[in-house]
C-alpha cells in the first residue's frame, strides 16, 4: 500500500502502491502515515521522498469511498496532510504521471515538489461534484494565486508539468528520473528553514480586484453549468482561502464539502465517472460479451462521403494517426471535403507545440481523397457516411463487400436505418456495423456502436478499440429505429410541440428544460440543427401531416396523435436559424440568438382554433414530466428489449451525446431519483388523459420493476431476464 524504503542515503523514500492508480484508500492513507512516522523516528533519516508506484504518483482518494460522510471523515487525509507539512525533515515529493485531487493535496502538504516532464496535475473534485477537501481549495491558492487557482479548481482541469512549473505549482520539471531528482533536492535543501516552504504560513497573494475575478468566475460557471453546485461550492471555499485564516478556512472547506458529499449531484457525477469506464463491458441477448471478443488491428481507414459527417470522421482518424483514404462521389464534393478537413487539420497543427513536427496532411500516405473505389481495397475497416437513403446504402455496401479486401470491417454512419438491411447487401454481415458518430463528429465525444444480427464480437470488439483510440466513448447497442439515443428522443420531441397545441410557449417549454440543465431546449435545438432534417426523412417515408384537414381525429395517424406543426412550419420555409426563422426568429438567416416571434404566436392560435384544442395553462412540473417522462419510458423499453447492456450505458449516451446536464447523472439513474412508482404513477395519469399517445403508456419493463418492489438500478438488468428476446 506504501513501501518505506530506506537506502544508504539520508533520504528515506515512502512509495505509494495502489494499482492500477494509486488511488489514496484509507489502507493507503494509514500506510503512508506509518511510513513518515518511521522516517521522522528515525535520526538518520534527514529528509523524505514521497513517490507513486508504476509511473504515477496518484489519482486521489478512492472515489469508491465516497459513498458517506463518515467513511471520508475516517480517512482523515486532510489531518495527514498537515502532519506532513509540520515535520521538521524536509519533504519532496516526486511526481510522475499524474497527481491529481487528493493526490495533488498531498503533494501540496510536502515542502517541495518535482516533477516529470510528461506528468500532468490536477484538482478534479468539481468533476465529481466535490470540491479539493484535503485542504487543496486552501492550499493552492497560497502558492499559485487567485486567479490560476480558480481557474484549475472550478474547472478541474489537468495541466502538464510545463505550465505547473510556470504557475509555481512544482519546482522543478525533469525528464530523466524523478525520484533521483527528488532525491536530490532533498539532500540540497536539508537543513534549510522549512517554514517558508509551508503553505500553511502564508497568505494568498493579494489582488487589487479579487472582487471582479470572483464575480466573473460565478458568471462564467453559472452559465456553463445552470444549477451545477460544486463550482460554486469550489469559489466560495477559494474565497474563504482569501479571506480566512488558514484554520477557519480548512473549516469553511469542511463545511461545504459535506454539503456536496450528502447531495444528489455528487451520488450523480460519480455515478458517471464509474459508468462511462463500465460501458466496454457489452453484452448481447443471445450470451455474447466483451469477455469472448477480441479487437483487430486498423491500420488503414476508409470514409465514404465527405459532407458534414464524413468531415468529422476523417478529422478524427487522422488525428489519431491513422491513414485514411477518403472517397467522394464527384470532384466538386471531393475538393469541398478536402478545403474543410485540411483546414482544421493545419489550424489544429498550427497550435501545437514548438519544436513538434506537424504532420503532412498532404501526404497521400497518410490521408488520401479519391473518386476511386478501388483506392478502398487495401484498407482495415471502411466508415460509410453518404445520404440516408437505404437503397443508396445498400447499393454501396454492395460494393464494399466487393472491393474490400476480405478481412475488411464495413461501418454505416446511419443515424436511424437497420444494420441487418444494410449488412444483408453484402457478403460478410458478421463484419458489418453500426458507428454512429455525433455532430459535429470531430468534436462529440460519443459513438453508439450498433451490432446486427449477424455481426460477430471480434467486430463489435474493433469498433470498440476504435472508439477508444479516437478518444470516444463507444456504447454498444442493439439494432432498432434510432437505436438508443434518437429512439428516447422521438417522444421527447413528440411531446414538446404536443404541449404547444395544448397552450404552452417555445419560450415556457425551452425554459423548463434548460432550468432542469440541459444547455438548449428542444425547439432551440429543432431551430439549431434544423427542422428540415425530420422533415426531409418524414417526406421519404410518406409521413408528413402539413396536409391532414382540419378537426381533432385528422390530428391522428392510424388511431395515434400526430402534430403536423413541424411539417407546417417547412412548408412555410420556416427551417431555423439557417432560413432565419423557425419555432423563434433571428435577426438574418444564419443568426444564433433566438427571439419569440409574435407571428408564430399568431399562427399557434389560429391553428389551435382550426383544430378545435382547448388550451389550457399548463404548469412547469407538467412540462418537465411530459417532456422526460416518455423518454425514460422508452429508455425502459429498450432494456426490456436488451438493446442495451444496461441503464449507464442509456446514461452515458445521454451524457455525451445529447447533453443531459451530468449532475443529474442521466435520464435511468434520475428515474431511480424520482422513484420508480412515482414514474409510474405519472405515466398512468398522462396516459389516461392522452390514450392516443403510445410513448406515454409505460413500459412493460418499468411496471415489473415496480412490481419486484422498485430495485435499486445496479439490480434492473436482473429482471430484464425474458424480455430480452425480442431483437
Ligand atoms: N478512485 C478509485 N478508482 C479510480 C480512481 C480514483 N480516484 N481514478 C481512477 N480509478 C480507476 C478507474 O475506475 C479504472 O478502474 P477500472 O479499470 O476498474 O475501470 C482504473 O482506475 C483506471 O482508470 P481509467 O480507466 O480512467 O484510466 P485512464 O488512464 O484513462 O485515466 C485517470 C486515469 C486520469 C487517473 C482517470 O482515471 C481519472 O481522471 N481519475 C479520477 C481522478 C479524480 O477525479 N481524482 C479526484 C478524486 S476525489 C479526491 O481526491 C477528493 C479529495 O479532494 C478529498
Ligand atoms: P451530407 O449530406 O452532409 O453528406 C453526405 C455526403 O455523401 C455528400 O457529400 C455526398 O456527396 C456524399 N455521397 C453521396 N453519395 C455518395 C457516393 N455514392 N459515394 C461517395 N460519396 C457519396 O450528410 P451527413 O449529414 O454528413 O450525413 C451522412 C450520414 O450520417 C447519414 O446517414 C446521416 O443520417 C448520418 N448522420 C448525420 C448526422 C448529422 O447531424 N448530420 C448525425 C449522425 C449521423
Amino acid at each position: 500500500m506504501a513501501q518505506y524504503v530506506r537506502g544508504p542515503s539520508a533520504v528515506a523514500i515512502i512509495r505509494l502502491r495502489n494499482p492500477p492508480v494509486n488511488a489514496l484508500s484509507f489502507t493507503v492513507i494509514e500506510a503512508l502515515e506509518d511510513g513518515l512516522k518511521r522516517a521522522t523516528a528515525d535520526p538518520s533519516v534527514k529528509a523524505v521522498v514521497i513517490c507513486g508506484e508504476n509511473g504515477k504518483f496518484s489519482a486521489g482518494v478512492d472515489i469508491h469511498t465516497f459513498s458517506s460522510a463518515e467513511e471520508t471523515r475516517r480517512a482523515g487525509l486532510p489531518a495527514f496532510i498537515s502532519v506532513i507539512e509540520s515535520t521538521e525533515k524536509p519533504v519532496v515529493a516526486a511526481i510522475e504521471g499524474i497527481a491529481l485531487g487528493g493526490g495533488l493535496e498531498v503533494t501540496l502538504g510536502c515542502h517541495y515538489r518535482v516533477a516529470h516532464v510528461q506528468a500532468r496535475l490536477g484538482l478534479p473534485e468539481v468533476t465529481l461534484g466535490l470540491l479539493p477537501a484535503a485542504q487543496g481549495s486552501q492550499r493552492l491558492p497560497r502558492l499559485i494565486g487567485l486567479p490560476a487557482a480558480l481557474d484549475m479548481i472550478t474547472t478541474g482541469k489537468h495541466i502538464p508539468a510545463a505550465e505547473a512549473l510556470k504557475l509555481g505549482l512544482v519546482d522543478e520539471v525533469v525528464e530523466g528520473d524523478t525520484v533521483e531528482a527528488a532525491i536530490r533536492l532533498a539532500n540540497k535543501v536539508i537543513g534549510q528553514p522549512l517554514a517558508p516552504r509551508r503553505l500553511s504560513l502564508r497568505t494568498v497573494p493579494s489582488l487589487p480586484n479579487a472582487d471582479a475575478v470572483f464575480s466573473q468566475a460565478l458568471a462564467r460557471v453559472k452559465k456553463q453549468a445552470p444549477g451545477y453546485m460544486a463550482p460554486e461550492f469550489c469559489i466560495r471555499a477559494v474565497r474563504a482561502a482569501m479571506e480566512l485564516p488558514f484554520a477557519e478556512g480548512l473549516l469553511k472547506e469542511r463545511e461545504l464539502f459535506t454539503v456536496l458529499l450528502t447531495s444528489g449531484q455528487a451520488r450523480a457525477l460519480q455515478y458517471a465517472f464509474f459508468a462511462e469506464r463500465a460501458v466496454d463491458k457489452w453484452t448481447t441477448p443471445w450470451g455474447t460479451s466483451w469477455k469472448s471478443a477480441s479487437p483487430q488491428p486498423i491500420r488503414r481507414a476508409a470514409v465514404l462521403g465527405l459532407g458534414t459527417m464524413g468531415q468529422g470522421i476523417v478529422i478524427s482518424l487522422a488525428r489519431a494517426n491513422i491513414p485514411v483514404v477518403a472517397l467522394e462521389q464527384d470532384q466538386e464534393h471531393l475538393d469541398k471535403g478536402r478545403k474543410a478537413v485540411v483546414a482544421v487539420l493545419e489550424r489544429e497543427a498550427s497550435k501545437m507545440k514548438k519544436g513538434t513536427r506537424a504532420p503532412d496532411f498532404h501526404d497521400p500516405a497518410r490521408l488520401q481523397f479519391t473518386l476511386d473505389f478501388k483506392a478502398l481495397r487495401d484498407v482495415d475497416l471502411v466508415i460509410e457516411a453518404v445520404f440516408e437513403n437505404m437503397a443508396l446504402k445498400k447499393e454501396i455496401f454492395r460494393k464494399l463487400s466487393e472491393i474490400c479486401k476480405p478481412s475488411a470491417f464495413l461501418c454505416s454512419n446511419t443515424s436511424a436505418l437497420s444494420i441487418d438491411e444494410i449488412a444483408s447487401a453484402t457478403r460478410r454481415p458478421e463484419q458489418v456495423i453500426g458507428t454512429h458518430f455525433f455532430a459535429p463528429a470531430h468534436i462529440m465525444r460519443l459513438l453508439e456502436i450498433i451490432y446486427g444480427r449477424q455481426t460477430s464480437p471480434t467486430t463489435i470488439a474493433t469498433a470498440v478499440r476504435l472508439a477508444k483510440t479516437l478518444k470516444k466513448v463507444g456504447v454498444v447497442v442493439g439494432n432498432c429505429h434510432g437505436f438508443v439515443g434518437n429512439r428516447m428522443m422521438f417522444p421527447y420531441g413528440e411531446q414538446a410541440v404536443f404541449l404547444l397545441e395544448e397552450g404552452s410557449t417555445p419560450e415556457a417549454v425551452d425554459k423548463v428544460i434548460e432550468d432542469f440543465g440541459f444547455k438548449v431546449g428542444p425547439f432551440r435545438m429543432s431551430d439549431l440543427s434544423g427542422l428540415d432534417v425530420g422533415w426531409s426523412s418524414r417526406k421519404e417515408q410518406g409521413l408528413t401531416g402539413a396536409s391532414v384537414p382540419p378537426g381533432t381525429p385528422a390530428r391522428q395517424r392510424g388511431g395515434r396523435r400526430y402534430s403536423p406543426l413541424p411539417d407546417i412550419l417547412c412548408e412555410k420555409g420556416r427551417f431555423g436559424q439557417k432560413t432565419g426563422q423557425g419555432w423563434y426568429q433571428y435577426e438574418k438567416a444564419g443568426g444564433r440568438t433566438p427571439k419569440p416571434d409574435p407571428w408564430f404566436h399568431n399562427f399557434l392560435a389560429e391553428y389551435r382554433a382550426t383544430h378545435h384544442i382547448k388550451t389550457r395553462f399548463i404548469d412547469q412540473e407538467e412540462i418537465l414530466e411530459r417532456c422526460l417522462f416518455p423518454l425514460i419510458n422508452e429508455g425502459f423499453k429498450i432494456l426490456g428489449e436488451g438493446i442495451a447492456s444496461g441503464p449507464e450505458h442509456i446514461d452515458v449516451i445521454y451524457l455525451n451525446g445529447y447533453g443531459w446536464p451530468r449532475h443529474v447523472g442521466g435520464p435511468m439513474l434520475y428515474a431511480s431519483t424520482v422513484g420508480l412508482p412515482r414514474l409510474l404513477e405519472k405515466l398512468q395519469k398522462y396516459s389516461e388523459a392522452h390514450p392516443d399517445v403510445p410513448s406515454l403508456q409505460p413500459s412493460a419493463f418499468l411496471r415489473k420493476l415496480v412490481a419486484v418492489g422498485n430495485p435499486p438500478l445496479k439490480e434492473w438488468m436482473s429482471y430484464a431476464g425474458q424480455q430480452r428476446n425480442k431483437l
